[in-house]
């Protein structure tokens, strides 16, 4: 069977100390880390910009999966690629010129992710797949960590059928948790993103109740 990868979204870590986070989850077999910037303008809450995920980047031996819950997006590519983020997310909601904006992304070296809110049809995406290595279905509303999870398995069943062979990573964002990441995993996605199921409400420098969520998830 396929291996799902989970992806830690620090959004839940300790925010004073994002490198023991990281290199904890990381010890404890998280394959990526979810970074979410959010920039009070497309969604209501502030988290931080480039020069975190600079700060960040050292303590990241894996994947840094950047996720801009921001609008307008293509200003802020150049500054998120030099900070080593190795996928960069947009929203489709962000602006009229996603296509634009994805392939900025590449131009950077980057891979290219799109996030799709709970609301957001997959019509767009069928003509954006040579554009895209990676889809985020959105399972809560973007903003805020430890949200009830909406279940998305109808499109994600039909955008892994839309995706076809084609070597594109869905993941889905919002509210894993080990009763539904298993909804998840059946549906089709490659990757989990989880913040409040792995740090539970603290720092997971204490790895014990990472490793049991990370294993059960
Ligand atoms: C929400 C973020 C998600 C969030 C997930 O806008 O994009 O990545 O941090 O947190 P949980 O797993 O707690 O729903
Ligand atoms: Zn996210």
């Amino acid at each position: 069977s396929r291996a799902i990868k989970i992806a830690p979204s620090i959004l839940a870590a300790d925010f004073a100390n994002f490198g023991a986070e990281c290199r904890a989850v990381e010890d404890q077999g998280a394959d990526w880390i979810h970074v979410d910037v959010m920039d009070g303008h497309f969604v209501t809450n502030i988290t931080f910009g480039p020069a975190t995920c600079a700060a960040i980047r050292p303590h990241v031996r894996g994947v840094m999966d950047v996720h801009l819950m921001i609008a307008p997006v293509d200003p802020y590519i150049e500054g998120f690629a030099k900070a080593g983020a190795d996928i960069i997310t947009a929203h489709m909601e962000a602006g009229p010129h996603v296509h634009r904006t994805l392939q900025a992304i590449r131009a950077t070296g980057a891979k290219a992710g799109l996030a799709l809110n709970p609301g957001t049809g997959l019509d767009g995406v069928e003509n954006l797949l040579d554009l895209l290595d990676l889809v985020c279905v959105m399972t809560v509303n973007p903003g805020f960590g430890g949200q009830a999870f909406i279940d998305m398995s109808d499109k994600v069943r039909r955008l892994r059928a839309l995706i076809g062979p084609r070597p594109i990573h869905i993941e889905i964002d919002g509210g894993m948790t080990p009763d539904t990441a298993p909804l998840m995993a059946r549906a089709g996605a490659d990757v989990l993103v989880a913040g409040s199921a792995v740090f539970k409400g603290g720092s997971v420098v204490d790895p014990t109740p990472y490793g049991t969520n990370i294993r059960a998830i």
